[in-house]
């Protein structure tokens, strides 16, 4: 990625831009589930709008009614509302000069797009970071007793970047009296400076630490991550860093999170650092690893269990497809709800700029709950689950009955229902056999198909895109993607949401995750279950047609 676009032109469309994002917010609607969204959101002039019906668009997952979309931002819960900004291109369909886009959800399933918050200005682009809730008013932004939202972001300048002298990235922050739906920015920026030589010095992630009352910022240093702290979010102090030494180092350390976990089903607690890194992700190109351990206040230490995990495997991904990236985890969540919850850009720096879709380019993930988990076969292990809210999406439900299924058959499973749009519970019987491999395939009547499923011989889950459909944007794009089961169970189970244009597969609880996008030429129509090498026992299952989120029909 390299970020050096001219400024001044961004500058002259900045007022443009404003008005016509504006003007296309006035006029949408909320989207309420079964009810038509309402206005498209108009896309500057020459551009299509939004019809939320186009080739590959997701129906319900969240995306950008027009331009380009990357990494999410600032996401926080505050009165009632989770907020979701996001890296936003709004003059084009590839990256340039970041804006943060905003959208807010009551229910992380349906989301009202709302104006742009926060524009480029004379210290640069804004590029990614974090907001949080300034509860004691530690800031001094808040007005009549309420405390104000204040966004801790990245200001790039893209001049000073081409000027090659390594000083072009510092904090700003900026806050809200108005729960989000206006910014303004602290005349005191930028308030933690480039302390000089640092290439990549971005992506602030800020809590407030319980124990030292203050607060800690994770903070992307090229290849560590440093920890800042700070009073009151202006004043910042450096604390510590980690990680030159530990994890994989393929590429750029980007947007770091740490975030204290129980660990599940134990009275105890760990705190977990994660860290999206590009290039050098497990599939190539962009990806998500974690560490877990300690923190003091101060420094972030491995926990050894950990620690030999990581000397054994390099590194340990929080999701081995390859279009899950720059996730970070929501801030100020209830204590009464208790969830860590999570969501990346469903997308990779590899072709994500090249894929066909039009007038839009990207999705998010669907947000996720992380639970910290503690086996003695596995150690620490971060486990993804869907949001259990996305229930509400459930429309018609096909039971499969129990079967077998070959060896070297395929059974195709008559669900009356549109697969593009679907979810699907599978629990399956492993065979005694050493070499054998079952999974499921989507297909369309072009012959173009999709396969999740599972390598006995190589205890590998696999995702094979390599037939799924258009893929000549990018040579980078077709592949088959695999992970190391890590359940020892002889049941396995799979969760999957299939959305016209990307499967997130959930299987053994969450254990293994991988989120796959890909782009058939027309959409999928039939699933099949298939079996080589040995008869594949389906113990049962449940298929799910999804209701959209934009427009509330599921067909
Ligand atoms: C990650 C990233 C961040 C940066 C942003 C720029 O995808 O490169 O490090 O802040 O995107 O859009």
């Amino acid at each position: 990625m390299h970020y050096a676009e001219p400024f001044l032109r961004m500058v002259a469309r900045l007022s443009l831009t404003a008005l016509l994002f504006a003007l296309a917010v006035a006029c949408s609607q909320p989207p309420v589930r079964g009810q038509p969204a309402g206005a498209a959101l108009e896309a500057p002039a020459g551009q299509a709008a939004a019809s939320w019906r186009e080739p590959h668009r997701p129906q319900f997952h969240f995306s950008p009614p027009a331009m380009w979309m990357n990494d999410p931002n600032g996401m926080v819960f505050f009165e009632g509302e989770y907020h979701l900004f996001y890296q936003y291109y709004p003059d084009d369909t590839v990256w340039g000069p970041m804006h943060w886009g905003h959208a807010v959800s009551t229910d992380l399933v349906h989301w009202q797009h709302l104006p742009i918050a926060l524009y480029p200005d004379e210290l640069g682009y804004i590029f990614s970071g974090s907001a949080v809730v300034d509860w004691n008013n530690s800031s001094g932004f808040g007005v009549g007793g309420r405390p104000p939202l204040v966004a801790i972001y990245t200001y790039h300048h893209p001049e000073l970047a081409e000027a090659g002298g390594k000083n072009h990235e510092y904090q700003g922050i900026a806050y809200s009296n108005d729960r989000g739906r206006s910014w303004t920015k602290y005349a005191g920026n930028p308030v933690l400076p480039n302390p000089g030589g640092l290439q990549d010095f971005r992506d602030p992630k800020v809590f407030w630490h319980q124990d030292s009352q203050r607060w800690v910022m994770a903070l992307s240093a090229t290849d560590h991550v440093q920890f800042w702290a700070s009073p009151d979010l202006k004043d910042w102090q450096f604390l510590s860093d980690f990680g030159r030494d530990w994890g994989a180092h393929g590429g750029v350390w980007e947007c770091p999170d740490l975030v204290e976990m129980q660990v599940d089903g134990r009275d105890e607690s760990r705190w977990v650092l994660i860290l999206n890194l590009n290039p050098g992700g497990p599939q190539g190109g962009s990806g998500t690893q974690y560490f877990v351990g300690d923190f003091d206040g101060r420094d972030f230490t491995l926990d050894e269990s950990f620690a030999q995990t990581l000397r054994a495997e390099g590194a340990v991904w929080l999701d081995a497809g390859r279009d899950n990236y720059a996730g970070v985890t929501w801030s100020d969540i209830p204590e009464a709800d208790g969830r860590t919850l999570f969501i990346g850009w469903m997308g990779n720096w590899d072709y994500a700029q090249q894929v066909p879709t039009h007038p839009w380019r990207s999705a998010m993930t669907l947000p996720r709950e992380l639970l910290l988990t503690r086996t003695g076969s596995a150690g620490y292990r971060l486990h993804s689950r869907p949001v259990a809210e996305l229930r509400q999406l459930r429309g018609e439900a096909v039971t499969l009955d129990p079967r077998t299924v070959g060896p070297a058959t395929e059974v195709t499973l008559a669900v009356d229902i549109p697969v593009a749009q679907s979810e699907w519970l599978l629990e399956f019987d492993l065979p005694d056999a050493v070499a054998y491999e079952f999974g499921i395939a989507f297909s369309n009547e072009l012959g173009e198909r999709y396969r999740f499923g599972y390598d006995g011989a190589r205890n590998q889950f696999y995702s094979d895109r390599m037939d799924s459909g258009d893929f000549s944007f990018s040579e980078n794009f077709p592949g088959v993607h695999r992970a190391t089961r890590l359940s020892p169970d002889r049941k396995l189970s799979l969760h999957l949401f299939l959305d016209v244009a990307s499967l997130e597969a959930f299987a053994d609880g969450g254990a293994n995750v991988l989120t796959d996008t890909f782009f058939p030429t027309r959409v999928y129509r039939e699933a099949a279950l298939y079996a080589e090498g040995a008869e594949l026992r389906l113990l049962g299952g449940t298929v799910f047609a999804l209701d959209g989120i934009w427009n509330g029909s599921g067909d």
